[in-house]
Order: C-alpha cells, then sequence, then structure tokens
C-alpha cells in the first residue's frame, strides 16, 4: 500500500482549516497516526459498500471526514471508526496532553485511543465485544502504541487503571456510570454522547464536592448505542423514536431562509428536547430515510415533525394542536437567541436498572438563565 503521509498530513490540515481541530498537539496526532492501521479489513463507507483495502482508492476513502463501520450486526452498525471532526472536538474537549491519565469506554478500532495516545495522555481503552478487542489489540501493536486495551463491560470503568483525569465515551448511553465518576481523580470529568430527544448530544458530567453530579451540553452528534446497562430506558425519558409518523394532515410553512445548518438544527433540536419531553427521532412518509427531529403523540399516534427549514408537519387525530405546539417551541428558540448546545445545564439523578444506576439529566436550564417560560 502507498505511504499515507501526505494524505495524512492533508487530512489533519482540513480538519483545522474547517474549525474541528484548533490545537497544534491535535492536529500533530491527526498527522501523524495511521488510520488505515486500525481498518486493515476495510469497511462499510456511510453510504453502505464496502470498501476493501485493496480498493483503488483506499487511502481517499480512509482519509475523508466519514465514519468507517468496521462491524455490522442484523443490519445494524455495531463498531466503527467514528467521524474524525467530531473525535477532534472531543478530544480537544478533554484539555489533555502529555501524562493526562485518560479512560476511554468503547476502544472500537482503537485509533481514537492512539490519537489521544499521541498527545502524550496515558490511556486505558475498554471494550465490551471480543473480537472488536483483538482487532484494536493487533492495530494498536502495529503501530507501536502504549495504549493499554481491555476487554469488559465500559459500566465497570476500568478499576484497575484509576484514578483518571478524564472518561471520554466513544458510544451513544443513556446515561452516566456512577463508577467513571468514583474512578475519576478530583477536578476531573467525563465527557460522553448521552440520549437526549432520539440522538446523542455529547455531555460533560462532573460531581461536585458535595456528591451532586451535574450536567453540560458540549455538542452535537450521533453514535451508535451502547450494550448493557448503559442504554437504560427510564421513566420519564424521551421516547426512543425512529418510527414513521404518518402522512402530514396540517403544514405550517417554512420559516428559515437559508434552512438551518446541521449544527443549527441540533441546536434547536437540543432545546426542543430540554423543553419537550415528546421530542425525538422520527421519519415521515416524504422524507426518504431522512429523519428529523419530532414531537411524538405517543397515546394516539402521530405528532409533529419541525425541519431544518423550520416547517412542521402534524398528523395523527391530534395533528393541528401538535403542530401548534411544535411552532410555539420553535418561536420559544427564536426567542431566546437561538441557545447552542453549550448553552444548557442540567442536575443529574440516578435512574434505569436498580442493580446497575446510571445518571441521567433531568430539567435542563439555559445558562445564564431561560428567557421565556414554558
Ligand atoms: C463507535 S465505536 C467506538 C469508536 C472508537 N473509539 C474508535 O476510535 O474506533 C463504539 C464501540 O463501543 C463498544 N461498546 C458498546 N457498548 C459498550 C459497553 N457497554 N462497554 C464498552 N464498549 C462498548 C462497541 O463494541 C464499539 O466497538
Amino acid at each position: 500500500m502507498a505511504s499515507s503521509a501526505q494524505p495524512r498530513r492533508r487530512f489533519a490540515e482540513r480538519l483545522w482549516r474547517e474549525g474541528a481541530i484548533t490545537r497544534p498537539e491535535v492536529a500533530e496526532a491527526f498527522a501523524t497516526v495511521p488510520r488505515e492501521a486500525f481498518v486493515t479489513e476495510g469497511f462499510h463507507g456511510r453510504d453502505g459498500t464496502w470498501v476493501a483495502p485493496d480498493a483503488e482508492g483506499f487511502l481517499d476513502a480512509v482519509y475523508t471526514n466519514d465514519v468507517l463501520v468496521t462491524k455490522v450486526e442484523d443490519g445494524r452498525a455495531t463498531s466503527s471508526s467514528s467521524q474524525p471532526s467530531l473525535m477532534a472536538t472531543m478530544i480537544e474537549a478533554l484539555g489533555i496532553g502529555p501524562g493526562t491519565r485518560v479512560l476511554e469506554v468503547g476502544a472500537g478500532t482503537g485509533y481514537n485511543a492512539a490519537l489521544m495516545s499521541a498527545t502524550g495522555a496515558r490511556v486505558t481503552t475498554v471494550d465490551v465485544q471480543p473480537d472488536v478487542v483483538e482487532r484494536a489489540g493487533a492495530a494498536l501493536a502495529s503501530v507501536h502504541s502504549t495504549v493499554d486495551l481491555q476487554l469488559g463491560d465500559g459500566y465497570a470503568g476500568w478499576a484497575a487503571g484509576a484514578p483518571y483525569d478524564r472518561v471520554i465515551v466513544t458510544v451513544g448511553v443513556a446515561g452516566a456510570s456512577p463508577l467513571w465518576l468514583d474512578q475519576l481523580a478530583p477536578g476531573g470529568f467525563v465527557l460522553a454522547p448521552t440520549r437526549h430527544a432520539g440522538h446523542h448530544p455529547v455531555l460533560r458530567v462532573t460531581r461536585a464536592a458535595g456528591g451532586t453530579v451535574h450536567a453540560a451540553g458540549v455538542c452535537a452528534a450521533g453514535f451508535m448505542s451502547a450494550a448493557g446497562p448503559l442504554s437504560a430506558v427510564y421513566p420519564g425519558a424521551h421516547p426512543l423514536g425512529g418510527d414513521p409518523l404518518p402522512a402530514a394532515t396540517v403544514s405550517h410553512p417554512a420559516r428559515f431562509d437559508p434552512p438551518l445548518d446541521v449544527f443549527g438544527y441540533h441546536d434547536l433540536w437540543f432545546a426542543l428536547g430540554a423543553w419537550d419531553s415528546r421530542t425525538t427521532y422520527a421519519h415521515t412518509p416524504d422524507s426518504a430515510g431522512n429523519g428529523g427531529c419530532a414531537l411524538l403523540d405517543e397515546l394516539t399516534g402521530g405528532g409533529a415533525a419541525i425541519w431544518p427549514d423550520g416547517a412542521v408537519d402534524g398528523s395523527g387525530p391530534n395533528a393541528r394542536a401538535y403542530a401548534e405546539r411544535a411552532s410555539a417551541l420553535v418561536d420559544r428558540w427564536l426567542a431566546s437567541g437561538r441557545p447552542a448546545v453549550p448553552a444548557w445545564r442540567a442536575p443529574m439523578t440516578l435512574d434505569g436498572d436498580p442493580a446497575s444506576p446510571i445518571w441521567v439529566a433531568r430539567d435542563w436550564r439555559l445558562v445564564p438563565g431561560d428567557l421565556q417560560e414554558p
């Protein structure tokens, strides 16, 4: 295979230009660690096609800002190398450097652990799937990495390596394990993509000296869901969503021209999720497989879809009421100054499986204060 030194450096430069990387040591990590070493058996591209290691254009496909799916079971992705811009944003949000002790939950290919290690951090990474750990181990060895790779359910963290200055979770969870907080050194924090309104925005989770636990929004993200107690469903959580809504019978017109970009749309979506527990992800008959933000009427079916251009489509027996509620929430987001994901804070409470509880965020509030009452 041709050397990847040049595409790698161009890749790091592109992530820098696009603003995903702002720190030189993170750019250097992306320019140094060969991503192809972590997908030696090939991968599924975003469109589902298989990219074999001997395929023409393999390196170009590796050095794109895209997720590389490395394992699929029953039509569902169960392991991957995450989207590089998201990895970069999360690594930067960790604020790591030489000697920082990091626990990663969700080793996957091992690439993210190797990137963090390249900044000088001391990294332990855990994955629940034995075959995934085996492949990640071979990849890490091939690049002479010092990452400590372990097999286990990440709910338990990895006590033998504690304390950690940071815990980074690279799989979607419903809440934070109390064991991660127990394994943190003073002043440490957890960064975890946490289920909220049908997707997994990244939250920063901290425990204060008195024992109270808080979440702060960091950025929008999409991740596959974790196995085991980390994905527990708990009372009051947003509906899981995913099912199609019926055809619209009430429509409110578009109001954003141009439509919100992907970040703006997720800012709106996060706010709707904070203000209404019926918010989730749904398809509609017209959405051609691309779902969006919706308020779900779980009792009688239907609800309202809210699109990036601000249009609202109501459906089901309560279509009118749902469409009006959805439009009122969009109004509220605009009147609040279009708050972005990092503008939100929430106290966390223990919930989920009583035998393996998780800290979940409730009662989201804007910082410095919500501008409008519900
Ligand atoms: C998106 S991949 C992680 C990407 C990875 N950090 C990389 O750089 O390639 C998610 C991984 O989380 C793992 N996972 C799922 N549930 C888990 C759990 N409860 N504990 C530990 N790992 C888990 C999956 O096996 C999968 O490999």
